[in-house]
């Protein structure tokens, strides 16, 4: 039986659990989501991207879902925080603790007991982490115990992940629109030609109506529940009188300091939104214009793909397809795109060697 094996020994951190009988792995490493996929397992983790642990000592108390439903809601000794910020790694200790305490969470009590391999890594960057953020994620990677790490830009793992024939030299456009950042690229013959990587996404969105809230109806509204509305009753657009949804929202009113209950609709949060959602328009936009003229007409062909949980809001795709004349679909998997895509791509390390980083010469120089 042929298992997915590296005869290699281990060096775990000290104290920890080394990763055992491991096969090769991809991280989608999200601002808001963590996402592993094995190529033999399929998607095997999707949480939060969250870590929470005491003030003082720093000791971590939990990690995903657990630290998730933490945030706002801990007593003042515990602080739940997300290590990627904008789409770029803000803690990078944080950020190897919680890569490796997940990878230990995927990998418990698997058969390879006896065994002691440690794993390839495939891990999604945002196009555009300089110099000192990849060696940071590189660095997380090796020490949660991986034998070797690559980089491969987000947007790339994403076209991977929805299928676009990458290797073919032909153009395919990609917008993922993540929580923290939203990664434009035109890809061919396995490699990015050009791209953009804009700091607005599904984060800004929120804090977009939260901005919206206090200034229209004097009430402030926290994160998670701003991102809440905009899921159940947001839109990038309105197309017609059945788009239009409205949900009660509370909050505390700013001039008497009590809770207060509103009602809002579609219509407020497409003009909430109106900023951030022109932002990413005009991203795609510049990217089209640098795009060479070949790329562009197989562009057209085929239709720009978004990935990415942003990409869900409502007309989104319609919005990017007016301003650009250009078809736009949403993958079927859009949320999963890049991890699957990492998980993919372990496997297309040849085609796509000019694209990747890779632990043993980068870290070295
Ligand atoms: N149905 C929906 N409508 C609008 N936004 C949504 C929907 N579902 C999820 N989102 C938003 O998608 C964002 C998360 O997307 P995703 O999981 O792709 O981000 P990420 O990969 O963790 O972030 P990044 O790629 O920036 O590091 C969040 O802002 C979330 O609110
Ligand atoms: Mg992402």
């Amino acid at each position: 039986m042929g298992f997915p094996v590296d005869w290699i020994g281990d060096t775990a951190l000290e104290g920890e659990r080394p990763l055992r009988f491991s096969e090769d792995i991809g991280i989608d490493l999200g601002t808001a989501t963590f996402l592993i996929y094995s190529k033999h397992r399929g998607l095997i983790l999707q949480e939060p991207s969250v870590i929470a642990m005491t003030r003082d000592t720093k000791e971590v108390k939990a990690v995903g879902e657990e630290a998730y439903r933490m945030i706002g809601r801990t007593p003042s000794n515990i602080i739940a925080v997300r290590p990627i910020k904008d789409g770029v790694i803000a803690d990078d200790a944080l950020t190897e603790k919680m890569i490796s305490m997940f990878l230990r969470k995927v990998n418990a009590g698997g058969i390879g007991r006896f065994f002691n391999i440690r794993p390839q890594l495939m891990v999604g960057v945002p196009s555009g982490v300089t110099d000192v953020e990849k060696r940071a994620v590189l660095r997380a990677a090796i020490n949660s115990s991986a034998k070797r790490a690559f980089l491969i830009e987000e947007p790339l793992a994403a076209a991977i992940g929805a299928g676009l024939a990458i290797a073919e030299p032909v153009g395919s456009m990609v917008v993922d629109i993540g929580g923290g950042s939203t990664d434009i690229a035109v890809i061919s013959l396995g490699g990015i030609v050009v791209s953009e990587s804009l700091r607005v996404a599904g984060n800004e969105f929120d804090e977009a109506i939260i901005r919206y809230v206090r200034r229209k109806e004097n009430l402030m509204i926290g994160d998670r529940t701003a991102e809440e509305i905009k899921v159940k009753i947001g839109a990038a657009a309105i197309q017609s009188k059945s788009d239009i949804l409205t949900a009660e929202v509370r909050g505390r009113d700013l001039m008497v300091g009590l809770p207060k209950t509103i009602r809002l609709s579609t219509e407020d949060i497409v003009e909430a939104l109106s900023d951030p959602v022109y932002k990413i328009v005009e991203g795609v936009k510049r990217v089209l214009e640098i795009t060479p003229p070949e790329l562009i007409s197989d562009i057209i062909d085929r239709g720009i793909v978004m990935t990415g949980g942003g990409s869900l809001l409502r007309h989104f795709a319609n919005v990017i397809r007016e301003a650009t004349g250009i078809p736009v679909v949403v993958a079927e998997n859009a949320t999963e795109a890049v991890a699957i895509g990492t998980g993919m791509a372990l496997e297309m390390i040849p085609l796509l060697k000019d694209s990747l980083i890779s632990s043993d010469n980068y870290l070295r120089r």
